[in-house]
């Protein structure tokens, strides 16, 4: 890394390829639009096709290039194909972001049906495996690459989601950590992103912002981490009926 200064933003990616999933809407869109402002060029992956082309529309009417790539994160074949779109699409991956995820009913293991549970664990962790595991040889190609993984508060602590969604988000903060170790000597650096909220557009800005400082040239001795950013709400809050059974 130079001394010299950071690059300027709006070249900071240039001549890099970016991969986001779950880019359609939500933080996945800021993120996308944050890589795409510093110079990259952006793959749109979502499992809405039809949200997808229009993102990517937007990031180009902003002068980026942007591919949409209709993929469910969670459909290993899906998955294997968008790995084959890539290769036909360019030269290579430089960083993945892994955001596609879905919320659960935030419910006690005796209320989670196998179906949440394998819905819930099949997009978020799941699906961050098969991507991972379908890209990350076009970053060892490179030489390597970031990976930053969207978790989530629930990642870090009991009682931002339910059993589901916090099992989920555990386990992709240990599949980023196992990740940074077995990668990281080839050049691979993991992180793990775990927002408080991202309901506002501003709250979307700040991730976003993270997740390129974390991507970038900046952050390259930070590895395997899990970033709480979370306007400091990431303690344990007892769930209702805690504080009566304690007296
Ligand atoms: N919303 C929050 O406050 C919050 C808090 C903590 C963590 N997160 C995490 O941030 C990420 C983004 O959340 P968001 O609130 O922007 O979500 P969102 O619902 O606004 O957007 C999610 C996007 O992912 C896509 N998607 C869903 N399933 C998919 C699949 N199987 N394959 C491909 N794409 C799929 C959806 O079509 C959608 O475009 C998620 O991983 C979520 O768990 C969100």
């Amino acid at each position: 890394v130079s001394r010299a200064g950071a690059p300027g933003r709006a070249a900071e990616f240039a001549g890099k390829t970016v991969v986001v999933t779950g880019a359609a809407k939500g933080l996945g869109r800021a993120i996308t639009g944050e890589f795409a402002a510093r110079g990259a060029r952006v793959v749109v992956v979502d499992i809405d096709g039809d949200g997808a082309a229009r993102a990517a529309s937007a990031i180009e009417a902003g002068g980026a290039i942007a591919t949409p790539i209709a993929t469910d994160v969670a459909d290993a074949e899906d998955v294997a194909r968008l790995a084959d779109d890539l290769r036909g699409l360019c030269s290579g991956v430089d960083v993945i972001v892994n955001n596609a995820g879905v919320p659960d009913d935030s419910k006690p293991v005796l209320e989670v049906s196998e179906r949440l549970w394998d819905r819930v664990l099949g997009v978020n962790l799941k699906g961050n495996f098969l991507v991972t595991k379908a890209l990350l040889p076009q970053l060892l190609e490179r030489g390597g690459g970031a990976v930053v993984n969207v978790a989530s508060m629930a990642g870090t602590i009991a009682g931002a989601g339910g059993a589901a969604y916090t099992a989920s988000k555990h386990g992709v903060v240990g599949l980023t950590r196992q990740l940074c170790l077995d990668y990281g000597p080839r050049g691979v650096r993991a992180h793990a992103i775990c927002p408080g909220s991202t309901d506002t557009e501003v709250s979307r800005e700040f991730h976003a912002r993270l997740a390129c400082f974390l991507a970038g040239p900046e952050a390259e001795l930070i590895q395997g981490g899990a970033v709480l950013i979370d306007g400091a709400r990431g303690r344990f809050e007892p769930a209702p009926g805690w504080a009566e059974r304690d007296g």
